[in-house]
């Protein structure tokens, strides 16, 4: 095996479908007001899907795009990870599907489940297949359509997501640079709080999961968010700790975009200023395992992040899930 040099990004993508549903077209769905959605969660508008893409169509727009922004074809990559809670079915994976999109056929693939922190897990699991040395280029997505595990008739959850998919290129760093820490937590205990409790094993599709609108997110918004909050803060702390850097070390933040509450509250405890934080929920709402990769691609492209700057991207979800990592940018 090769020395454990970190996972550097090499390149970013991203890709939202281009419908906008804005705060005004659902107040003519259910009984709610932009001024509401607006104030409690930042969120102004969000992309939905078109009802013949699906989650893997949104991946490899994304991956096209991070590929040729690594100038990488995608015969070189290892791997394909994708992170999401709405694959294209259960199986093949998303990934595999990916797989034959790009034409990657020296790829393995495999997706993973961490909700929300989807993006997290996934590039934490993909910097240590580069570390050990097992592989070389390695392609990590988040992507999502949650549009489809809506219920588009419960006001507490449909105001809130968005589909979107986000990819990164990872690669072998030359020096300290990459990834250089990361921090991942799960807490099971509170799992109940988000989820969506029919079509696995546990309860699998039937007339009557369906009549329940068991198939749809239920998510107590005020234990997540009280959750949220606490999670963002600590994964940022441990995170730092491992990479013995201290807060004022860190040039920018890219929290998961799930409200703009949760992300002045975290900012606030952690003292930073909102200045370092990247926000679009506004533009897309959450996006759950596609908001930090999204996000990452925009603020890239956008060059907040220059060469040597310190990167700490933080998520948490359902599971409960959290985690974080911290990159030193090499482009
Ligand atoms: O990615 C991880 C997963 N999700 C999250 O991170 C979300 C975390 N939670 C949150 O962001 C917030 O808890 C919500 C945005 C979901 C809710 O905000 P809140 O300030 O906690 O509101 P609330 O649930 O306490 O509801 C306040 C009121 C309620 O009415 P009453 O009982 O006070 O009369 C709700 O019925 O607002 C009502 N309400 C709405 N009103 C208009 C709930 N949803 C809506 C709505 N429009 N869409």
């Amino acid at each position: 095996m090769e020395s454990l040099n970190n996972a550097k990004i090499s390149g970013t993508g991203s890709y939202v479908p281009e419908k906008i549903i804005t705060n005004n077209d659902l107040e003519r769905i259910v009984e709610t007001t932009d001024e509401w959605i607006a104030t409690r969660t930042g969120i102004k508008q969000r992309r939905i899907a078109d009802d013949n893409v699906a989650t893997s169509d949104l991946a490899t727009e994304a991956s096209k795009k991070a590929l040729l922004d690594a100038n990488l074809s995608a015969k070189d990559l290892d791997l394909i990870i994708v992170a999401t809670a709405t694959p294209d079915m259960s199986f093949p994976s998303t990934a595999c599907i990916v797989q034959k999109n790009l034409g990657a056929y020296n790829a393995a693939a495999f997706d993973i489940g961490a909700a929300c922190t989807g993006f997290i897990y996934a590039i934490t699991l993909g910097n240590q297949f580069i570390r050990t040395g097992m592989y070389h280029n390695v392609l990590v997505i988040g992507a999502e359509t949650l549009s489809r595990i809506i219920n588009w008739e419960d006001r507490d959850t449909c105001v809130l997501f968005g589909d979107g998919a986000g990819a990164v290129v990872l690669q072998k760093s030359e020096n300290d640079c990459g990834i250089i820490s990361s921090y991942l937590g799960a807490d099971g205990e509170n799992g109940h709080t988000l989820t969506q409790p029919a079509g696995g094993s546990r309860l699998p599709a039937s007339i009557e999961t369906i009549e329940s609108k068991l198939h749809y997110i239920k998510m107590d918004g005020n234990e997540v968010f009280k959750f949220a909050v606490r999670a963002m803060e600590k994964s940022a702390l441990r995170a730092l700790v491992d990479s013995n850097l201290s807060l004022d070390e860190i040039d920018f933040l890219i929290p998961h975009q799930a409200n703009i509450r949760i992300i002045e509250a975290a900012a606030k405890r952690l003292k930073l200023s909102m200045d370092k934080v990247y926000v679009n929920l506004n533009l897309y709402g959450n996006m759950s395992a596609a908001s930090v990769p999204v996000a990452l691609d925009e603020a890239a492209k956008k060059g907040f992040l220059t060469k040597g700057s310190h990167v700490l991207i933080v998520g948490f979800g359902g599971g409960l899930t959290w985690g974080a990592s911290i990159i030193k940018w090499t482009k």
